[in-house]
């Protein structure tokens, strides 16, 4: 490929040439360093945002396994007389997770357990989540599902895990309205939430996370860091552009002006030595040429002045 250029790099200035080669590793490095930026930003913002889902959901199953094994076995014989939605474990994972959003860092965080046929309507599952629910019912073996999902407050990340109708317990107050508690019936109506099995999947429990302020601030770090990496790459180009110029060019254009000057038969034109880099070594060199030079023509001068003499006596 850059034989394909040479000619046009041929007729190139070094400081051109230059620049072209900087600029195409700064793009190069651009680019590349662009691309597994971005990868790694990600990724670390995909984990934080599922390790914070992760931990919610995890702590809601605590809320509800607490509130069936410990608050309910306390409160069933009040159930009779008055309903206390205190002992269902749906009820109390969605207060606690109600009373967690009342902290700003969590308002925008959300958990439902999303009901085909709900108890409760404000359970009830929306097209999507009943999408979710669906593929949970169909594909059994499907324990988890992740993915983002654009709600009017933003983007948000959501992990959802299928809702079982595991023990039959469950079945005292989801099975027929003649079974269940009164004070349920009174509180709930005999609609919804009724006609669930044992073992059936019923709902997915879903936690959804923000994820607009995660993603606004990896792409604030990634313009920062790929800003410094660019500012570090110009620099770098006039750096070297303005060494090129002081320490190279501009020694060798005085030298070429002092070899024409030379070549012309002006004797007093000198060659600086300004640096003791390569160039100034060729100052140097060029210096004792036009010493040797010098003297080559003296004695060429005396041995012609001689034999002038010689001819003419
Ligand atoms: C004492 C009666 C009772 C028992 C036992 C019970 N639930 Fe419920 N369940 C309710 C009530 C009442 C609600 C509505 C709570 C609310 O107002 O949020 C509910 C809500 C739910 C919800 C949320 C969706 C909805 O219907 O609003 C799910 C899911 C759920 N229950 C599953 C279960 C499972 C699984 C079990 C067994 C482990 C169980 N329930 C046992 C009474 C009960």
């Amino acid at each position: 490929m850059l034989s394909y250029f040479e000619p046009t790099l041929k007729n190139l200035k070094l400081g051109k040439k230059f620049t072209i080669l900087l600029l195409i590793v700064f793009a190069l490095g651009v680019i590349f360093s662009g691309v597994a930026l971005a990868t790694a930003l990600n990724r670390n913002a995909q984990n934080e945002i599922t390790s914070k889902a992760l931990m919610l959901i995890g702590t809601m199953n605590s809320v509800r396994h607490y509130t069936n094994t410990q608050v309910k076995p306390e409160l069933t014989d009040k159930l009779q007389t008055e309903f206390l939605p205190q002992v269902v474990p749906a009820y109390s994972a969605r207060e606690v997770f109600e009373s967690l959003r009342t902290d700003k860092a969590f308002s925008d965080f959300f958990y439902k357990e999303a009901t085909l046929n709900p108890t409760n309507l404000r359970d009830r599952a929306d097209d999507f989540e009943t999408g979710i629910v669906n593929r949970f019912i169909s594909e059994t073996n499907l324990k988890e599902l992740r993915g983002f999902r654009s709600l009017p407050g933003g983007d948000f990340f959501y992990i959802a895990r299928p809702l079982t109708v595991s023990d039959s317990s469950c079945l005292e107050c989801h099975s027929t309205p003649d079974v269940a508690p009164k004070s349920m019936i009174e509180r709930y109506g005999t609609a919804n939430g009724f006609g669930w099995k044992l073992n059936q999947i019923i709902a997915a429990q879903i936690i959804s996370v923000p994820a607009n302020s995660v993603f606004k601030s990896i792409r604030q770090s990634f313009l920062l860091i790929m800003g410094i990496v660019a500012g570090i790459f110009a620099a770098a180009i006039l750096m070297v552009n303005f060494w090129l110029k002081r320490y190279v060019i501009r020694p060798l254009n005085r030298m070429a002006q002092v070899v024409e000057a030379v070549s012309m038969g002006d004797t007093d034109a000198d060659f600086e030595r300004a640096s003791n880099d390569e160039v100034g070594i060729l100052a140097e060199a060029f210096t004792r040429m036009k010493t040797s030079l010098a003297m080559a023509m003296k004695m060429l001068d005396k041995r012609s002045g001689r034999r002038s003499i010689d001819s003419s006596q």
